[in-house]
């Protein structure tokens, strides 16, 4: 029996990161973590059931090789749940390019999940289509949500999951300097396993994550914008300094990214209120207040960066075409 959907799942940028699991099989991570799904960055994909075999096409071009395997082994756990046995197609689209080194695997396989599982007839919760994404990619676990979203890192399959985080009302956006949209050298997933298995630090970054994680609980229940920003910067700063100490040592980091720290950092001091992150590549993402968007963008870009987006939160998956 065939069944076709398609999902749109968004991006999203972790506050407080994940980085290293305690088990790859289910990607269980060793702390919790906070994001922001934002509106700029997503994934349609459609799901159709009934090929003969398992088939990937991204942004037009057939997937072959690990990715499709990867893709494949996650087609396996909605068969599984769904008792279905037959093979899918897949197609997706980021529709901010791929170029734009922005197009995670957090929207795709949120975008996956939702449509694979509607595609199979299967109802899943919210919760139940967090925790299936968590198995394709740790952080598409909290795509499922829009604004900002919290995975809880739980012990076991049904406790590492993400929800919403209820804030009252803070302003939050989001400019990304596009330092260099090429390839990673290597994957967030081979990074974090080289830093838990090698890095003197990683301990250390766990514990003091940990830390951050409930500060940032607190910071955003209160509304607290700076408290929000400082906390994110510098989780972000110590996932870093955790990569640095791996052997061999793993760095993202580009000159361009650099300057955009440093910029953040004169903004900062000039009077607007933004803060940096940085995940498994050299973007700089600078959270500031929506009034205050145009004039970081316009300072990042006169930097001469590659480019620069702009972005507000953004929604949860939704399925918008359902057999
Ligand atoms: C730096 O979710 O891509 O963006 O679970 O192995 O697929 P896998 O890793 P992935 O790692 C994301 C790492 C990060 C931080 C974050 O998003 O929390």
């Amino acid at each position: 029996m065939s069944g076709r959907s398609t999902a749109v799942a968004h991006s999203n940028i972790a506050l407080i990161k994940y980085w290293g699991k305690v088990d790859s099989r289910l990607a269980i991570p060793a702390t919790s973590s906070v994001s922001l799904t934002l509106d700029a960055y997503r994934t349609e994909t459609t799901v159709e059931w009934g090929n003969d075999r398992d088939s990937v096409v991204l942004d037009g071009d057939p997937l072959s090789g690990v990715p499709a395997d990867r893709v494949s082994r996650f087609l396996d756990l909605v068969r599984d749940l769904s008792g279905r046995s037959e093979y899918a197609s897949v197609v997706s689209r980021n529709t901010v390019p791929t170029a734009a080194g922005l197009a995670s695997s957090a929207s795709g396989f949120a975008a996956l999940a939702a449509a694979a599982t509607s595609a199979a007839g299967l109802s899943l919760s919210p919760r139940e289509l967090s925790i299936l994404a968590r198995k394709g990619s740790g952080s598409a676990s909290r795509s499922i949500f829009g604004g900002l979203a919290v995975w809880y890192a739980g012990t076991d399959d049904a406790s590492s999951y993400a929800e919403p985080l209820h804030d009252p009302g803070l302003d939050l956006a989001m400019v990304v300097a596009v330092v260099n949209a090429g390839t990673k050298e290597i994957s967030s997933r081979d990074a974090m396993r080289l830093t838990a298995d090698t890095s003197p630090y990683y301990d250390a970054w766990v514990s003091s994550s940990r830390v951050d994680f409930a500060g940032m609980l607190e910071a955003v229940a209160a509304g607290d914008f700076t408290r929000v920003g400082e906390l994110a910067e510098s989780n972000a700063m110590r996932m870093h300094a955790s990569m640095l100490g791996s052997t061999p040592p793993v760095s993202y980091w580009e000159p361009d990214s650099v300057r955009c720290l440093r910029l953040v950092r004169e903004l900062r001091a000039a009077g607007t209120e933004c803060y940096a992150t940085m995940d498994a590549g050299p973007n700089v993402k600078v959270l500031c207040r929506r009034p205050d968007v145009a004039s970081v963008s316009a300072a990042v870009g006169s930097l001469g960066v590659a480019g620069v987006t702009t972005s507000l939160p953004g929604p949860g998956v939704r399925v918008t075409e359902a057999p």
